[in-house]
């Protein structure tokens, strides 16, 4: 079954992924993750929520880590590119019959919230906070040096319904990864900024939040982590890696937080803006697509995720069997 065409002149213009809420069971447990072993900048803070940007980042926060009963992922923030695109991204969805609300969301303009139809939870805005650059203020860059945030994955049950709806919105693929007959789409990466992606899917049951990805300067900034995360009690959060994906070509470090919210370390994609690229396929039964050193994946990155808020996953559809370690 053919992939869809990309829709070059969408509804309403994304720019970019731009930030995600987790919820946390224990902050200071989480900033001891997230500021002190990564290295991301705390914007502001209260007893409620910790906001982080990263240190190419000019708006506000690309991570916002708020307290809660268990570890679960809420809404998925896009940056869209001017005041009218909130205007014609909620007629969109309500011709699609999504719901799209505006919300007060604090150091955001306006701010739109809809539900894909899966059920995983939204946010675009167009104007957030600016704070001043600190690209260059060297003496900051702790942890992993992390620079900016990169991508979303998440579990799909219905990877070729997702790619419908974020493809209908302007999210052009890049990579996919197909069953052994072609009928149907294992995974498949999306991108609005220029790499190759924005927001990816994977079958499995959900939809979950998978994992979310922050861009580091180099590999040896990986390496690095991963000394310091071994003498420092996090070695049993390192959960894959590090390696080269096939898919992407990018270099990569799986870790969990204190939550088991999944982070990716990732560096070193490839430009994708043609409006011609043509998408990259892999074969389900190569493991060089996770790999390219060829190391299996381990079995929990294959299962285990954050259920979004609100919403019940489901069992997927297809019944493909991916390569896993023992
Ligand atoms: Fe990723």
């Amino acid at each position: 079954m053919a992939i869809p065409a990309s829709v070059l002149h969408p509804p309403f213009n994304i720019v970019r992924l731009s930030h995600i809420v987790l919820t946390v069971t224990d902050l200071q447990a989480s900033r001891a993750f997230y500021v002190d072993t990564l290295g991301l900048q705390v914007t502001s803070e209260d007893d409620r929520r910790i906001y982080l940007r990263a240190l190419e980042e000019r708006g506000h926060h690309c991570i916002v880590l708020e307290k809660g009963d268990a570890g679960i992922a809420n809404e998925m923030g896009f940056k869209v590119f001017e005041e009218d695109d909130l205007d014609r991204a909620k007629a969109h969805f309500n011709k699609r019959g999504l719901a799209a609300d505006w919300v007060d969301v604090t150091h955001q303009g306006r701010t739109l919230r809809t539900r894909d139809p899966q059920g995983i939870p939204l946010e675009f805005y167009a104007r957030m906070d600016r704070l001043p650059a600190i690209h260059q203020k060297y003496a900051l860059y702790k942890g992993v040096k992390p620079l900016r945030i990169d991508h979303f994955n998440c579990f799909s049950p219905d990877v070729r319904a997702s790619v419908e709806f974020y493809n209908s919105i302007g999210f052009r693929m890049t990579e996919y990864t197909d069953t052994e007959d072609g009928s149907e789409l294992w995974a498949a990466w999306m991108h609005r900024k220029g790499g190759v992606h924005d927001i990816a899917f994977t079958n499995g049951f959900g939809p979950r939040l998978h994992h979310v990805a922050f861009w580091v300067p180099t590999p040896l900034n990986i390496i690095d982590l991963l000394d310091v995360m071994a003498t420092t009690g996090y070695v049993g959060n390192i959960e894959r890696g590090p390696g080269r994906h096939g898919v992407s070509n990018a270099f990569f470090l799986y870790i969990r937080d204190p939550d088991g919210h999944r982070i990716e370390i990732y560096c070193s994609d490839y430009q994708t803006v043609d409006p011609d690229l043509e998408p990259i396929r892999w074969d389900l039964k190569d493991p060089q697509r996770q790999t390219l050193w060829g190391a299996p994946a381990p079995r929990s990155w294959f299962e285990e995720g954050r259920v979004f808020r609100g919403v019940e996953p489901s069992m997927s559809k297809l019944k493909s069997t991916p390569i896993v370690a023992p």
